[in-house]
């Protein structure tokens, strides 16, 4: 299981310490959630930030961007030193062109999808996607509770992977523990984004560890 977590649950107070501790851990890269106040009810931290978080960070950034208009700013997100850039479906209007962006720019190319977007809407595109997120939770904030029909959005989103040989990953968002997460692989799921399970731990560079050696074998 690859895992991303989500800087949104750490300690604004000092997130040099937490990035080093995402440095050290067995974390795959790091998720940024950029909130503008208009697509989701929330503001949380823009470009100034992302750049201070590349520079401390040696992971890859996964950038989640949960604003308006996300065409506006991939050079500006390559800029920052993003390796994927995630963008909501019910953001853009030409999807294929700002999918097509984002890959000339250098990115994957990442969709989002609200719980409430049925997969079947990524039909036209999967071929050209390096990842797929679905979000877990409404977005806009952490430590929300877990949708229970994201499994089977997961499954059905793996047979329209199947189904088009599209290469995409399988990417989660919200609510996600050891539990969650235990199901999440069973659907499918690739990657997990986790934020309070992993930074309100007692010991985040475990949790991370447990994440990414989640069992699929046994029944749950
Ligand atoms: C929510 C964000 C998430 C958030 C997840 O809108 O996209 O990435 O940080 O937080 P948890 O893991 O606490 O649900
Ligand atoms: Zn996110």
């Amino acid at each position: 299981m690859l895992v991303s977590p989500s800087l949104l649950a750490a300690n604004f107070g000092n997130l040099e310490q937490d990035i080093h501790m995402i440095n050290d851990s067995e974390a795959d890269m790091l998720h940024l959630d950029v909130m503008d106040g208009v697509f989701v009810p929330n503001i949380s931290f823009g470009f100034p930030v992302l750049k201070a978080v590349n520079r401390l960070c040696t992971k890859p950034l996964d950038v989640h961007l949960m604003i308006v208009e996300p065409q506006k700013f991939v050079t500006r997100v390559r800029d920052i030193g993003a390796s994927i850039m995630n963008v909501h479906q019910e953001a853009c209007l030409h999807l294929d062109r700002t999918i097509h962006e984002i890959k000339q720019a250098g990115m994957k190319a990442a969709v989002t999808l609200n719980p409430a977007t049925p997969v079947s809407t990524l039909v036209d595109i999967i071929a050209e996607l390096d990842m797929v997120l679905l979000m877990s939770v409404n977005p806009g904030f952490g430590g929300q509770k877990f949708i229970e029909n994201t499994i089977t959005k997961v499954q059905r989103l793996k047979a329209l992977i199947a189904e088009t040989g599209s290469q995409a990953l399988i990417e989660i968002d919200g609510g996600v523990n050891l539990e969650t997460g235990t199901r999440l692989a069973l659907a499918g799921a690739d990657i997990l984004v986790a934020g309070s399970y992993v930074f309100n731990a007692n010991d985040p560079l475990a949790t991370i560890h447990q994440l990414k050696n989640l069992t699929i074998n046994g029944p749950i």
